[in-house]
């Protein structure tokens, strides 16, 4: 592989990791999720059948704690958090973003899928709210916000979200991989089209950060980061950066 910059570099992902942890199609969402949305507009069921068939939701799930407070920042239709949810009754989940809309589906989901504000709460937050520093969470995720914010929003919002993690606890970033040149231009394209034609997701801008620059700000707020190579057989630079505070 060619064009890579300093630092750790991404492992190969495994093939079954490719597919779902139960080894079908990636196509193929857990009953728990599929019944949660169901009731929900067919543009929702749509947009949320094919993010789970782009990212490999389950995977990101696994490298979470099977307990405690996890807080989701930029959660959309809430399509992880209810996965994160779903996949440990010990686990807690708050998730925000800036798009009231996509939270009341994320709410309903969440009922229809039988968990309480005691196991997932959603919350809309403005674009510059970072998480106050005296409530600290297990772990903290963020999948595909950061190229949305521009760059220094986005290292920002990082620095922000690696200060509330947990002695012990887990920062988890799904980015793309800019390096990885055919996939990320591929990628800017398709999200110029949800972000600017379609209005799918709200953003300020489309601008890829560069891993390397995500990972040293995790690093610089004291987190051990390895980083995960998400990209096999998906048509996007999946990368998943784990920063473990020790
Ligand atoms: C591509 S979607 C990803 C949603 C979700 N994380 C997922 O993986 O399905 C990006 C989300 O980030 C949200 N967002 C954009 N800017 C944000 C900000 N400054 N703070 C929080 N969320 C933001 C958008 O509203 C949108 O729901």
């Amino acid at each position: 592989m060619t064009g890579r910059g300093a630092g750790p570099q991404p492992t190969p992902d495994t093939p079954s990791e490719a597919n779902t942890a139960s080894g079908g199609s990636r196509w193929h969402r857990p009953p728990g999720i599929i019944a949660a949305y169901e009731a929900e507009p067919w543009s929702t069921r749509a947009h949320t059948m094919v993010r789970w068939a782009s990212i490999p939701m389950e995977t990101v799930q696994q490298e979470l704690p099977s307990s405690g407070e996890i807080l989701e920042i930029g959660c959309g239709h809430g399509l992880f958090s209810l996965t994160a949810a779903l996949g440990s009754e010990d686990r807690r989940i708050i998730g925000t973003d800036i798009d009231g809309a996509k939270l009341i589906e994320a709410r309903r989901a969440a009922q229809a899928a039988g968990l309480g504000q005691d196991r997932l709460e959603f919350v809309q937050v403005e674009s510059d709210w970072r998480p106050p520093v005296e409530q600290t969470y297990g772990a903290v995720v963020i999948i595909d916000v950061l190229y949305l914010l521009g760059i220094a929003a986005a290292l920002d919002l990082t620095a922000a979200a690696a200060r509330v993690v947990q002695p012990g606890g887990t920062l988890l970033i799904k980015e793309m991989d800019t390096t990885r040149r055919a996939k990320s231009a591929w990628c800017s394209t398709q999200e110029l089209i949800s972000t600017k034609l379609t209005r799918v997701t709200e953003g300020e801008t489309v601008e890829l950060v560069p891993l390397d620059a995500i990972r040293t700000v995790m690093q610089e707020a004291g987190l051990d980061v390895t980083t995960r190579a998400l990209d096999r057989h998906y048509v996007h630079p999946h990368a998943l950066l784990i920063g473990q505070r020790c």
